[in-house]
């Protein structure tokens, strides 16, 4: 489970960089370190809660460092997924049952990775709070609990987001799969 975690004196000097970083909020030059990060190996998203994440970063700038086209993340994100009891309400394969489904193209927030990661780690009354307004209508309507607190590090939530990413329908329009297209907004 471990074995895509960067080990060693290096990968901590790294994530010590990579919170500094993160903490001195982003300017023009951060951006292409972001970049170069997607790898995974700068920003170590396994020392930041998901709570801490979301405080640092300025809204709209939370990426996803995974894809769903990487098979064993996936596999990880549905394991956390179902650890984490998301199950419970959104079905195994997140098509829904008591709550809405994650497999459609009809988004509450929107769909991107940012509004996701912020909306499962704080929950919809605090995202609320933060500015954000229902615009996409399910079938259910409901408060989605915050799981920020709850679940270990931020790596851990992009892995259950990359499990739903995968779980986004054939039937559903490819466009909206990363929520509303920038041309559209
Ligand atoms: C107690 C039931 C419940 C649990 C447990 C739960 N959710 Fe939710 N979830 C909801 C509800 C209700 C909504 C709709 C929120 C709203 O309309 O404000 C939602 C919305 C979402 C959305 C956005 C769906 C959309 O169409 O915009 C995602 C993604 C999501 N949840 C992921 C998760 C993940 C990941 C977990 C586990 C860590 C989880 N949920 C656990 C009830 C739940």
């Amino acid at each position: 489970m471990l074995k895509n975690v960067p080990s060693g004196g290096a990968a901590a000097a790294f994530a010590l960089a990579a919170a500094l970083c993160v903490h001195g909020a982003a300017t023009a030059a951060d951006a292409p370190k972001a970049d170069a990060a997607k790898s995974g190996a700068k920003v170590d998203y396994t020392k930041i809660a998901p709570p801490d994440l979301v405080k640092q970063t300025p809204k709209g700038q939370i990426k996803n460092p995974y894809n769903d086209s990487q098979a064993d993340i996936v596999a990880d994100g549905q394991q956390k997924f179902l650890s984490y009891s998301c199950n419970g309400c959104h079905g195994g394969g997140g098509g829904g049952g008591m709550c809405p489904p994650l497999t459609n193209d009809v988004w509450v927030y929107d769909g991107d990775d940012d509004t996701l990661f912020r909306l499962v780690t704080l929950g919809s009354d605090e995202l609320q709070k933060a500015g954000y307004s229902r615009h996409g209508s399910e079938n259910v309507v409901g408060p989605m609990p915050p799981f920020g607190t709850l679940i270990k590090s931020s790596d851990d939530l992009f892995r259950i987001l990359t499990f739903v990413r995968s779980k986004y329908s054939a039937n559903a329009d490819p466009h909206y799969k990363y929520g509303t297209p920038p041309e559209q907004k």
